[in-house]
């Protein structure tokens, strides 16, 4: 595997709960696998004062909890991370912090690469580049300048156009890497090539074989601490405008003409400038939203949101949001996608079951129930990763009576293939200057522009339903209505494979 150049990586937010519990371990993981350059340091900047050795430990902590590879914390590691303290809101500041970087590249030998990543809240985003190009760190010069700027990417279409403006004021667009870690998870990337590297799938994949698509994420825990943070963004905006979207571009996209970061990211952006608009007199009918109550969760009394840290007790905010829509091209005409996505529900599992047509003649329906009919065909990306292929066939003995089989493959059977971590793989990507996997300002702007009307319909109508549900249960269950005729959202397990057996 190719190494990247040497480098300093540079955490602006090192002291928050990200860096410790996503960035740290993923590079101590990278560092494992020996992926990390011979010349390579990471310089963490905020105003907590730590000293080098105070920040060391800190992330040794983190590594111990969350890396991948635990077996050792390499001592070798840990010193090559670095903290300067300063006030990064301030201008004036950035001088010192310039020298301090300059001195650090001096002394590792990082041949002037810098990537600057922002683990920031997002008020810091317009401000850290222009200070960087005041200090003319934006440059590639003397060496590579890329920025990475985490989610949530703008608050609506108008921010997030004005980011993308701020931030191509002082960087251009191929320096910028916008970070949507569902993009970094390797079965997300499997999508790709269980399309596009399969003959039997391809032809299938478009209005005349497939009936609906039906995308869920779910989790099974609540707001936990980031209540003041959700309060201002709710499930449409944290993953609907995102992770959900991606997922659904994905599974539409059309075959890109080679897999780089150009024909790829162009293929997800038609995808996404193809999404039907939601009037705002349909909002209600095709998009419900919901926030869960207080309930008894497998035997535990839990909080309802309105009781979390942090959140208004008369809050509207939705933690749960399911929808229907379409995309008006010419492979999925008249297509229904399904995606639904919560906190507080039975199961955390991210999938996407494609629902294929029914037999045209339903010749062993003995109830004629054409559900029976439909083979569907379930991406598993997260957990019990793999893919799941269910049809029918004949019970033994007498007559035709048909049962639902499953065909299954489950990752965790290729041994002990190591899969890394999102941001492993992202954070690589980005050393190696590699931003297929990363979303391109026009993606992200398209994505808003579908959502942002949603947004603002609700916010005009407030009569417009926020349905309680009870933690640990699917969700409002008007959201069943949303699939018609006698279909519903599969309601799936931990593991892949249900049967008999559903482990919550
Ligand atoms: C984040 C959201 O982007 O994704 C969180 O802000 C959510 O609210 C998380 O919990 C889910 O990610 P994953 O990888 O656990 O499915």
């Amino acid at each position: 595997m190719r190494k990247p150049q040497n480098h300093i990586l540079v955490i602006f937010g090192a002291s928050g709960d990200l860096t410790k519990r996503k960035l740290i371990p993923a590079l101590a993981d990278l560092h494992q696998q020996e992926l990390l350059p011979e010349n390579f340091a990471v310089l963490g900047l905020g105003r907590t004062d730590l000293s080098d050795q105070d920040f060391r430990e800190k992330m040794s902590g983190g590594v111990k909890e969350f890396a991948s590879k635990k077996d050792k914390v390499h001592n070798e590691f840990l010193s090559q991370l670095y903290y300067y303290s300063f006030n990064t809101k301030d201008g004036d500041e950035y001088e010192g912090f310039r020298k301090r970087l300059e001195a650090l590249n001096q002394e590792v030998g990082a041949d002037g690469n810098y990537i600057f990543y922002l683990a920031t809240p997002p008020s810091m985003y317009p401000l850290v580049p222009r200070f960087l190009a005041e200090q003319g760190l934006n440059k590639s010069d003397d060496g590579f300048r890329r920025l990475i700027v985490e989610k949530p990417f703008g608050y609506d279409l108008k921010s997030a156009q004005e980011l993308n403006c701020d931030l191509q004021k002082y960087f251009k667009e191929e320096q910028i890497y916008r970070i949507d870690h569902y993009l970094g998870k390797e079965t997300v990337q499997n999508l790709l090539v269980t399309r596009f590297s399969n003959g039997i799938f391809e032809p299938l994949w478009n209005r005349n074989f497939i009936h609906h698509v039906e995308v869920t994420s779910s989790e099974d825990i609540g707001v936990g601490s980031r209540g003041g943070y959700y309060e201002g963004s709710g499930a449409m905006r944290d993953m609907v405008q995102n992770h959900l979207l991606l997922l659904t571009s994905l599974v539409a996209m059309e075959p890109p003409t080679l897999v780089n970061a150009e024909s790829i990211r162009n293929e997800i952006v038609k995808v996404l400038q193809s999404l039907r608009p939601i009037p705002s007199d349909k909002v209600e009918d095709y998009v419900i939203r919901g926030q869960y109550t207080s309930s008894d969760m497998r035997g535990k009394d839990v909080k309802g949101y309105r009781q979390e840290e942090g959140v208004d007790p008369k809050s509207r905010t939705e933690t749960f949001v399911a929808m229907k829509f379409f995309i008006d091209n010419w492979r999925w005409a008249g297509v229904p996608f399904y995606i639904r996505t919560g906190k507080m529900l039975p199961t955390r599992v991210t999938e996407i079951v494609i629902h294929f047509q029914p037999t045209p003649h339903h010749l062993f329906a003995e109830d004629k129930d054409i559900l029976r009919q439909q083979n569907q065909l379930v991406i598993r990306i997260q957990p019990d990763e793999g893919l799941l292929m269910k049809f029918g066939m004949k019970v033994p003995g007498a007559g035709f009576r048909v049962q639902d089989v499953n065909m299954d493959f489950h990752y965790s059977e290729l041994g002990d293939t190591y899969l890394p971590s999102a941001y492993e793989r992202l954070l690589l990507d980005c050393m190696l200057g590699d931003p297929t996997l990363y979303s391109r300002g026009d993606a992200v702007e398209a994505a808003w522009k579908f959502i942002d009307p949603i947004l603002k319909t609700w916010e005009e109508n407030p009569c417009i339903k926020v349905h309680g549900y009870p933690a640990g249960t699917w969700g409002p269950e008007v959201s069943d209505d949303l699939i018609e005729g006698n279909m519903t959202w599969r309601y799936p397990c931990k593991n892949l494979s249900d049967g008999l057996y559903c482990e919550l």
